[in-house]
């Protein structure tokens, strides 16, 4: 498996505290069959800035302690970078990180709204040949209460990445509903971790592949660990495989289940 979101490098973001903390991450990875890891961590963000060139030292540093330890996972260099008014400019500029050696950058949008630029965003990288994965938009209120929101910046080319603990309810019932909402109408293209550490926001890769092959089918699980296998090998998402239908009695069930307000 391959993990593209994650924030394993130590002590830059809100992620792995240090190197103990890290490594302690790459083993918990590796016991759960991950065996290539995007380090993302936060970038422009307001809290916390990582250029380049830092994430790609302290990834490089990981990746040789891991083969020192015999651990059996390795790590490409990337950044979460806040959507800011200087994206574009810094991006010609050299100071923004793609998702290890793909041609797509992973940008994080602020939790309570969708920036007005977004679009511009998405579509002037579009022309540069930089596509853009929207970091968990199911934890975004405007896109909680109207996916439409987050379906235009798909039609505009950008991809979306919904994180494992939002689909087996981390975060509450309400951001469970919204990444599953997301599923089923096609606008997520990746699962990934979000991992910061193992007390309580971990992998749990494995446990999000098989809800989503409970949920929507093994076509989609298979659809989803191969664009991240895509990003890791620098090559594209691919298209999707048909949404499944309900059927008459899982349609029945859920109907049911939302007169009880679930
Ligand atoms: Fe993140």
């Amino acid at each position: 498996m391959i993990d593209v979101h994650t924030h394993i490098l130590p002590g830059i973001d809100d992620g792995a505290a240090d190197w103990e903390h890290s490594i302690k991450l790459a083993r918990a990875a590796a016991a759960e069959g991950i065996t290539g890891i995007i380090a993302t961590p936060h970038h422009y963000d307001g809290k916390y800035s990582n250029d380049a060139e830092t994430v790609k030292a302290l990834t490089d540093e990981l990746n040789g302690k891991l083969i020192e330890l015999d651990i059996p996972v390795r790590i490409q260099p990337g950044q979460e970078i806040r959507a800011h008014n200087d994206l574009i400019f810094n991006w010609q500029a050299g100071k923004l990180l793609p998702m290890g050696e793909s041609s797509y950058v992973l940008i994080e949008m602020p939790s309570s709204q969708i920036p007005k630029t977004m679009e511009q965003f998405v579509h002037e990288l579009r022309l540069l040949g930089v596509r853009v994965v929207i970091a968990h938009p199911e934890r975004n209120a405007e896109v909680v209460q109207n996916p439409d929101r987050l379906a235009e910046l798909v039609e505009l080319g950008a991809y979306a990445q919904v994180t494992t603990h939002s689909l087996l309810g981390g975060f509450g019932r309400g951001i469970e509903k919204s990444a599953w909402t997301l599923c089923r109408r096609g606008l997520i293209h990746i699962v990934s971790s979000d991992a910061h550490n193992l007390e309580w926001r971990g992998f749990r890769m494995k446990d999000a592949y098989e809800r989503v092959e409970q949920e929507l089918g093994p076509a989609w699980r298979r659809y989803f660990e191969r664009n991240a296998q895509a990003l890791w090998n620098g090559r594209s998402i691919t298209d999707q495989p048909t949404i499944p239908q309900p059927t008459a009695k899982a349609a029945g069930w859920s109907k049911i289940k939302s007169l009880f307000g679930k």
